[in-house]
């Protein structure tokens, strides 16, 4: 009898194990799923503005560089997100030798906007 006992301590134990790890593994993914949610301004930036702005920022024959820019380099992340979420087409454009307009992100959400915009920094230093 005390052996059974016992036995059947050690499998509630164990049971208590399985729940506590799968409680500790539930967090985790939950975790991680949270931080995938959180705008991701590198993801957004590789997603949408590479094909003209180049990798890592790097300007293409269509669209500045960011890297070096100093009008990234020197604006707030406010003024950023402005010319990101308005474009720049027509009178406002900047950059005569740049034939087409900046498209304005109307898909993007002010927290994308802001994201990029802060990445948009770290790629002007
Ligand atoms: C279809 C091509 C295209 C795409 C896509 C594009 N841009 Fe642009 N972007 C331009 C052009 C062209 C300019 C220069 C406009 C001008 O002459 O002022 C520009 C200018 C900018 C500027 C101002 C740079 C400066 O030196 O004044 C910012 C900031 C910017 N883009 C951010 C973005 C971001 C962020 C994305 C992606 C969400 C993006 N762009 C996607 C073409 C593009």
């Amino acid at each position: 009898m005390q052996s059974n006992n016992k036995n059947s301590d050690t499998e509630k134990e164990r049971m208590m194990k399985r729940l506590f790890m799968g409680a500790v593994l539930f967090a985790s993914v939950m975790g991680i799923g949270g931080a995938a949610l959180a705008a991701d301004g590198a993801g957004i930036f590789n997603a949408k503005c590479v094909p003209c702005h180049g990798a890592g920022g790097a300007g293409t024959a269509m669209a500045p560089a960011f890297k070096g820019n100093e009008f990234i380099a020197s604006s707030s992340v406010e003024d950023i997100s402005a010319v990101i979420k308005n474009g720049r087409a027509g009178a406002e454009k900047k950059y005569p030798k740049f034939v087409i307009a900046m498209p304005a992100q109307k898909s993007l959400s002010d927290e994308d906007v802001a994201a990029v915009a802060s990445y948009l920094k770290t790629l002007a230093e």
